[in-house]
Formats: C-alpha cells, sequence, structure tokens
C-alpha cells in the first residue's frame, strides 16, 4: 500500500513538526487495524532459516513465518534475510496481507556491511568523528543496497570494565567522545539518500554490569547513570536517532526492559523521544528469568507500560497484547501510540512507496571506494604506545624482518575473523588482507619477511616457541603479532582477567630473550593488562580489529607511509586487578602524593601504582610535540560567558604528524565531588617538522555543569584548573575562576 507523503526530508529519520502534521494517513490505517494486526506490527524476529521451527528459542519455520507475514502477524525480519528471502517476504507482506503494510528488514550493521572497516572502539581510538560518520555513511549505503532499512547500531554504552566483551562495540570510557561519535553514526547512518535508521542501544547502563560480566546487574548511582551512562543516548537522540534498543541488565533492581523511570521518564517526558523503543533480544521474555515477572504474559503487560514499542523475537506482544488491551489491562492508546511510532517510521523509510528499495536489482558488492575508506579508517585507528629509541618507523627495504605469533598470517591456518573482530555479519567476498600480506605489499623486497606462528591464542604451539626463536635470531627485527581473537570479545564474551594467554606470554619472553629488537602488534577489544616483555617491548602498536584493510593499514604506519595518529579510548591500566578503571575518576580524602605528601595511608594498592600505564588520550606519532604558552584570555570567566583558552604546539620532530589536543577541566570545590579531570574538548592538528599552531578552545560555563544534589544539571562559581594536554595525565595547567550570577 502507498501512503500519501514520503516526507524524508533531510534523511531518512525527520521528526520534523511537518512530517508529524502529515500523520492522517496513519491515523486512517491505524483505524482499520485489528487487534492483532496492530501487535503484529510490534512484532519482530529473525527470519525462517528452513522448514523447522523451534518454539522454546521463538525461531519460525518458513511456513509459520509466511502465514505469519500473510496474516499481518509480524512487522519485521532482523539479520540472516538474503535478498531472495526479503523480496518473498516483502511480496507477501505488500500484495497478500490484508492491509499490504511493508515489512521492516533490520540488522546488526555495526562496522561496515559487505566492506568490513575496524570495530567502534579501535575506530574511536581516531577521535575523528567525521571519520566516524563516513564508514556509518558507507556501511549505511551498502546495507541498504542490499534491501535493509533499519541497523541496530550505534551502540553507545560507556565501558569502563574492561573485562566487559561489548566494550568493542562502543566509544569507550570517555563521556564526551562517546557523544560526540554517537552523534557523528547516527548522522552518518541517517543521513542522505539511501541511508538507514539507527538505533542508540543499549539502553541503559549495559556497560556498568557488575564484574564488567555481560548480562549482569548494574547497580550504580542515579548521579553516575545520569552524568555517565545517559549522555551518550541523549546526544543520539538530538542528532535524531530513529530508535532505541533496551539493555539486558537491572539497574538497581528494575530491569530495564521493564524500566518506566528510564524509558518513559527519562527518554519520552524528559528527552523528547517520539521514535520507536525495541526490546534487546528476547529482553521481555527474560524479565521471568529475572525475577521481575511470573510468566510471558505479565512479562509483555510489563515492558510494554515502561515504554517498550517493540518486541524482538520473543513473540510475547503478538501473543500477549490483544488479550491485556480487551482485558483492560493495557490502554489501547497506548497499542496505538506503539502502531503509530512503527507505522510512522516506516513511512519516514519511504516503505509505503518503494517496498523493495534495494531488492529490485542483484546482490551489490561492496563499493571500491569503500576500501580505500577502510584503510585510511584502519590507519587512524592505530595507536602507538611506544616506542623506545625512536624504532619505528622502520625502512622498506635492507632489514630482515620476522614476523612471530597467532596473529601474524590468517592465511596460514587462522581466522578471516580474527581481521574483522566481533559482528560482522555480511561481509563481501574479498579476502580481508592480513598482517603478512600487508607487509609484503609493502616491502621492497618480500622475501625479507620471514612469518612463523610460534603459538595459537590460547594454546602452545608443539615446536612452536623453538621456531620462533630461531626466526628472531636470523632476523633484525622481529614483530609479534599477539592479543585476543575475535572470540574473546562482543556479546557474552566477558573475561576474568585482562592479560595476554599464557601461551602468547611465553612466546613473547622467549623471543625478546634473543635481544633482537621488538615491536608488539597487539590484536584486542579492550584494553589489557600488558605484563612481561611484551609490555617492555621496544615499541608497542595498538591495532584492535582493524578490518578488511588490516595489513596495509599496520604496515602504513609500520614503514611510515602516515604517522600514527590513534589515541587510547580507553585507559591501559598497569594491572588487571585495577579494573574498571577509568581516569575521570573522584579524588579520594587520601590522595597520593604529590597531590597530598605524607603518611602512608593514601588510596593505592600494596603492589601497583594507581596510574594508568597508558592513560585515556595517550598516543604517540612520529613527530615530537611541545605544548607550549598556555594562555587564558581572562584570569576569570563571566556567568553565562565564555573564555578562551590557547597554548602554541610545535613539532618539533622530524616528520609531518597529526596531534590531538585535548582540554581537560577540573573543577576543585564543589557541593559534589568531581573528577580529577573530565574532558571537555579536542582537535586534531596537522604539523610538518618544525611548524607550529595556535590551538585555541571556547569554554563556555555552560561547559562545566555537572549533576548537583538534587540530580538536576547545576553549574557553581568558584575555582576551576583547565589543562591543554596530549593526553589525560599530562598538559600545561592554569587555572580561572567562575564568577558568581
Ligand atoms: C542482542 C544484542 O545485545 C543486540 O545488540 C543485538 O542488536 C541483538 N541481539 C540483535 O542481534
Amino acid at each position: 500500500m502507498a501512503l500519501g507523503v514520503t516526507a524524508l526530508c533531510c534523511s531518512v529519520w525527520c521528526a520534523s513538526a511537518a512530517a508529524a502534521a502529515d500523520d492522517a494517513d496513519i491515523e486512517a490505517l491505524l483505524a482499520r487495524m485489528t487487534l492483532e494486526e496492530k501487535a503484529g506490527q510490534l512484532n519482530l524476529y529473525a527470519p525462517a532459516s528452513g522448514a523447522l521451527s523451534n518454539p522454546a528459542l521463538h525461531i519460525r519455520s518458513l511456513a509459520e513465518q509466511e502465514a505469519d507475514i500473510r496474516a499481518g502477524r509480524v512487522t519485521g525480519l532482523f539479520n540472516g534475510a538474503g535478498q531472495a528471502a526479503k523480496r518473498r517476504a516483502q511480496q507477501l507482506a505488500v500484495r497478500e496481507s490484508r492491509l499490504g503494510i511493508p515489512l521492516l528488514f533490520a540488522a546488526d550493521v555495526i562496522h561496515g556491511f559487505r566492506t568490513v572497516f575496524p570495530v567502534p572502539l579501535a575506530e574511536a581510538a581516531s577521535w575523528d568523528t567525521d571519520l566516524a560518520e563516513r564508514t556509518a555513511r558507507a556501511a549505511a549505503l551498502e546495507a541498504a543496497a542490499d534491501g535493509f532499512h533499519w541497523t541496530f547500531a550505534p551502540m553507545v554504552d560507556i565501558a569502563r570494565d574492561a573485562r566487559w566483551g561489548r566494550g568493542v562495540e562502543g566509544a569507550g570510557e570517555d563521556v564526551l567522545l562517546a557523544r560526540r561519535l554517537a552523534q557523528a553514526r547516527v548522522r552518518g547512518f541517517q543521513s542522505g539518500e539511501g541511508g538507514l535508521a539507527s538505533t542508540a542501544k543499549h539502553f541503559a547502563a549495559y556497560g556498568a554490569a557488575e564484574g564488567g560480566l555481560d548480562y549482569n546487574s548494574a547497580d550504580l548511582s542515579p548521579r553516575t547513570l545520569r552524568e555517565v551512562y545517559l549522555p551518550p543516548f541523549k546526544a543520539a537522540v538530538e542528532a535524531g536517532a530513529a530508535a532505541v534498543m533496551t539493555s539486558f541488565n537491572d539497574v538497581a533492581g528494575i530491569p530495564s526492559n521493564a524500566n518506566r523511570e528510564l524509558l518513559t521518564g527519562v527518554l519520552r517526558d524528559e528527552w523528547r523521544f517520539d521514535g520507536v523503543v525495541v526490546s534487546d533480544y528476547t529482553a521481555d521474555e527474560e524479565l521471568i528469568a529475572h525475577g521481575f515477572a511470573a510468566d510471558g504474559r505479565e512479562a509483555a503487560r510489563l515492558s510494554f507500560l515502561a515504554g517498550v514499542d517493540m518486541s524482538m523475537q520473543s513473540g510475547l506482544y503478538l501473543l500477549h497484547l490483544p488479550a491485556l488491551v480487551q482485558g483492560g489491562e493495557v490502554p489501547a492508546a497506548r497499542l496505538d501510540e506503539a502502531v503509530r511510532r512503527v507505522l510512522r517510521l516506516k513511512k519516514r523509510l519511504g516503505l509505503f512507496e518503494q517496498p523493495f528499495r534495494g531488492l529490485e536489482a542483484p546482490e551489490p558488492a561492496a563499493r571500491p571506494e569503500h576500501r580505500t575508506l577502510a584503510r585510511e579508517a584502519a590507519r587512524k585507528s592505530v595507536v602507538l604506545l611506544r616506542n623506545q629509541g625512536g624504532l619505528l618507523p622502520l625502512p622498506k627495504a635492507g632489514l630482515r624482518i620476522a614476523l612471530i605469533g597467532p596473529f601474524a598470517d590468517e592465511a596460514d591456518g587462522g581466522s578471516a575473523a580474527d581481521l574483522f573482530g566481533p559482528w560482522t555479519l555480511f561481509p563481501g567476498r574479498a579476502a580481508p588482507v592480513s598482517l603478512a600480506q600487508g607487509l609484503r605489499d609493502a616491502l621492497s623486497d618480500p622475501s625479507t619477511l620471514k612469518v612463523v606462528k610460534g603459538s595459537g591464542v590460547n594454546e602452545p604451539l608443539p615446536g612452536g616457541i623453538a621456531a620462533a626463536v630461531s626466526a628472531a635470531r636470523r632476523a633484525d627485527v622481529v614483530l609479534l603479532a599477539l592479543g585476543e581473537s575475535a572470540q574473546m570479545s562482543g556479546e557474552a564474551r566477558s573475561r576474568a582477567g585482562i592479560t595476554l594467554p599464557a601461551a602468547q606470554q611465553a612466546l613473547a619472553e622467549a623471543v625478546a630473550a634473543t635481544g633482537k629488537p621488538v615491536v608488539v602488534l597487539l590484536r584486542n577489544g579492550r584494553a589489557l593488562a600488558l605484563e612481561g616483555a611484551v609490555r617492555d617491548a621496544q615499541a608497542l602498536l595498538v591495532t584492535w580489529f582493524l578490518g578488511l584493510e588490516t595489513g596495509h593499514a599496520v604496515a602504513d604506519v609500520l614503514f611510515g607511509d602516515v604517522s600514527p595518529s590513534g589515541r587510547l579510548p580507553v585507559s591501559f591500566p598497569q594491572a588487571a586487578g585495577q579494573v574498571p578503571y577509568h581516569y575521570a575518576h573522584r579524588r579520594t580524602g587520601r590522595p597520593l602524593p604529590p597531590q597530598d605528601p605524607g603518611s602512608d595511608f593514601k588510596t593505592r594498592y600494596i603492589e601497583t601504582p594507581n596510574e594508568a600505564l597508558y592513560p585515556f588520550g595517550h598516543g604517540l606519532t612520529y613527530g615530537r610535540f611541545d605544548y607550549e604558552a598556555l594562555q587564558l584570555s581572562h584570569p576569570r570567566l563571566p556567568w553565562g560567558g565564555t573564555l578562551q583558552v590557547k597554548a602554541r604546539i610545535t613539532n618539533r620532530g622530524a616528520r609531518e604528524a597529526e596531534e590531538t589536543v585535548q582540554l581537560y577541566v577540573h573543577d576543585r570545590v564543589a557541593s559534589v565531588t568531581r573528577p580529577v579531570r573530565e574532558l571537555k574538548d579536542f582537535r586534531k592538528l596537522r604539523l610538518a617538522p618544525g611548524a607550529s599552531a595556535e590551538v585555541e578552545f571556547t569554554l563556555r560555563s555552560a561547559d562545566l555543569a555537572f549533576i548537583g544534589r538534587d540530580l538536576q544539571p547545576v553549574v557553581e562559581p568558584g575555582l576551576f584548573d583547565v589543562w591543554v594536554a596530549p593526553s589525560a595525565t599530562q598538559g600545561l595547567r592554569a587555572s580561572f575562576e567562575l564568577a558568581a550570577p
């Protein structure tokens, strides 16, 4: 069926008044729907893959799925559905269901579609919002060309506990960086012709799971919730995110999927979000396992009344909502409200006019220009943690290189998944570039590269260490490709420790004992606690999961075609026992020297310094940047006014490089104790050798707001410290006073 107006205005999702005013067609459609058809619009599931059904897992057979579509009992399908299956399903919906309402096709398009980009945490290390927007846009174009309409991304959960496996899907530990990337990704997915509707997930505090254990309870103060975990969602909503997905966890005893305070109080009433709230996968039914609902009917009622519009996979809404409405336990108006939101989403995606969008043409391949973007994104995601004696960059000729480790060459019995990382559901046919391949492509004489596996990811290889040591002895420099497999990060992939597996550590120790210079190429989906020969290697590059162009991008950095420019979006602790760890912690009453010299009774561990091994914001380049001449435009920031903070940055190194200049603030005395530092802004700067630039930031008094005693944002006059810095623990410091009103 075709509704009157497509109303796509500026983007696939536009909540403008004009669009809303045009919803008479939706009202007319609503008026024609039965209760079951309405509940059907709120019922989303993964497509059938064949003749088998599994009621316990809510898996429908193809025959059941087709019957559901004809009867208007399903609103859309997610993941898994190839083009032909989507086309067939859409034909049934549009031509054979009573009302002809088109299906929505959703997918987890997390870091690319056919073209696989770096995992979101890696891309966050670029601190490049324009890049994040462009990769989201590219992913959206490829997915839309394959007939998808809606992505379950971006994940905007703050992650401060490196044990939590899903940190890999987000933007790291910092609120400002997460807010900016959330907005960039929403814009990238949604803006312009041919994008996808986006979903900010997982609402809320999913990353605050106790012990870093996925799905676990989050018990946190309302202040931390509002100050740390909610702002990225608010930012995504302000950028126009079409949908919000609930989280699996409970927040202080109330499962998110039934958390009316959050879903209705905060999201709808405070933030005025009018898009679709979708449950996570069977999260409504899981209220029973939580011990919050006695049965499916109660679970459906509690979820729906709390504010979840659409149910993913459980089928509980379809099963129970009609009777709940008939029995007066759920107001009919609440049902209409949820259905209206879903129909609006479909309308704004243009589905009523073009239900077969992306399904007419044959299955599209990855776009060639996206491969170039994948290499750019991967290069920019690499973080150089350490470069003793300027070992890097390496020359492309005249060196014998041994590339050793379980991630040296996926073509040699490894897995392409380990280049991609988690959540790569739709990779194209092009083979990803392994480290070995990338290095060979870059070297003047590829025969100078010797590749040895040396160890499995978790288990030693028979004779592996001996082979590695002998290769290292014959080499001038060793590249050690160590870290985590894709299987070690992502959903349900929490780790009790965040060190390297023992087999790899043993390999690193043996290789280091040869005395050859070692460059560690770390593959990881989280901050790791680095130990021994890995921590002490001459050079250390964090390469995360970089996607399709991994090998080329790492070679670009290793050989100095580009200077590394990534900055850590998560602090690397000194020891695994420090987690959860993040830079923006509060001071205690007994801080360590130099903040407070004196007695022994200070905040500290017996065995380990408190500081990070590498703090948030850290990352070296092949330049050498000096920070000088910090100046404030005035010693006082007028109430409601602005203050300019300036510093001169000079590249005294011998190579052009990009510096990420960071602005931090600390509120010295407030009615609620404040973090030792908070990131307020950052700027990227490319400087030739010897060149200088003045960086100027503008601080507004509103930037100094925090969540006060009454849980409302407040700005308090008084003294503040400000840093212009290359990381969260360095930089030039000044102070200013925020004047009273
Ligand atoms: C569960 C995950 O938590 C969520 O992020 C994802 O979108 C859904 N499954 C659908 O795959």
